[in-house]
């Protein structure tokens, strides 16, 4: 809060806002990533990175701050001097955080200001390549029948791999061995390496690992069939019914940045969106760019206001807590 005030006032009595804006970036941006480095957040942010970095006209540096599901990144954004040279990319725990976490050290809606939504990832359940079953439908049967000895590995309470796990708990009427990391980069080594039984992430990972069949694959998690893997069935479609787990991405800056920053920020995101590359690799690996009305700031704070709405009272019924 110290440092956050700090630059504030700094930025306040050195510079008049607009010149100091205008003149934005002088130096590196930093891109804190709330979970491990060659995971599906780090995957996203260090290719948007290199491209936004250029029409910033510096680097942007992607920093991975790992811990409590993603909460411990935010809230050091949260608490970051507001001068655009801090800003985070985070994805649904952003809304899930509040009901997870009842001592909160910041506040989603008001602790930050929105870059904008950047892309939706569809997540797929995998199993360690010689797990029995051989699709969705198998899993369902073989989960129900050895919940006790099967381990779920995920990224801690606030990741999108612990919420979709969960879910399919929910769904199942089981408990399984939980099983944490830092992020899905760490959990899917595990599974790799069969030290793990099941894990959910995003197909921004997963694809080439179920592509080089290293791992069994069970189904997406969207209802309906992805693009990146036309030929796999979703977990909706094998009787789970209702089904769904899409995670999105956004881009935050800490309270009280100048808005002509987060503009700046915003045409940044935009340009590496339509950029030829980003956008092949985002499509090969089943990222969506998010729609014009979310990429926008406003559309990021609404999106995420409905999410924290939507998702307060599932998790509040499920009586799962990290505190
Ligand atoms: C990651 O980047 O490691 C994942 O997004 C973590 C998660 O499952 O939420």
């Amino acid at each position: 809060m110290i440092t956050r005030l700090f630059g504030a006032l700094l930025c306040a009595l050195v510079v008049p806002a607009g010149a100091w804006a205008q003149a934005y970036p002088t130096r590196n941006v930093t891109l804190v990533v709330p979970f491990a480095a060659g995971g599906p957040t780090d995957v996203v942010a260090r290719t948007l990175a290199a491209v936004m970095g250029k029409s910033l006209g510096q680097t942007v540096v992607v920093e991975n701050r790992t811990g409590a599901g993603g909460t411990l990144a935010a809230n050091a954004v949260a608490k970051a001097a507001p001068d655009g040279y801090t800003v985070l990319i985070h994805h649904n725990g952003m809304a899930t955080a509040p009901g997870l976490y009842r001592k909160l050290p910041y506040n989603p809606l008001t602790d930050f200001e929105y870059v904008g939504q950047v892309l939706d990832v569809p997540m797929t359940l995998l199993g360690r390549k010689d797990l029995p079953p051989n699709s969705g439908a198998e899993l369902v049967g073989y989960v129900k029948a050895n919940a006790a000895k099967l381990t779920l590995a995920h990224a801690g309470l606030g990741a999108v791999s612990q919420l979709c796990g969960m879910l399919f708990e929910r769904a199942l009427d089981v408990k399984l061995t939980s099983v944490p990391f830092q992020g899905t980069a760490p959990a899917m080594n595990a599974l790799l390496g069969g030290q793990v039984d099941i894990l959910c992430d995003q197909t921004t990972q997963t694809i080439p690992q179920i592509k080089a069949g290293n791992v069994k694959f069970f189904g997406v998690t969207t209802k309906a069939r992805i693009k990146a893997l036309p030929d796999a069935p979703t977990l909706h479609e094998q009787g789970l019914k209702d089904f769904e787990v899409v995670v999105w991405h956004g881009i935050y800056a800490p309270k009280g940045t100048p808005r002509p920053i987060i503009e700046r920020m915003n045409g940044a995101v935009r340009t590496a969106l339509k950029d030829p590359d980003v956008m092949k690799r985002m499509a090969d690996l089943g990222a969506e760019i998010a729609p014009d009305s979310k990429l926008s700031s406003e559309g990021l704070q609404a999106w995420l206001k409905a999410e924290i709405d939507k998702w307060g009272p599932i998790i509040k019924a499920g009586g799962t807590f990290a505190d």
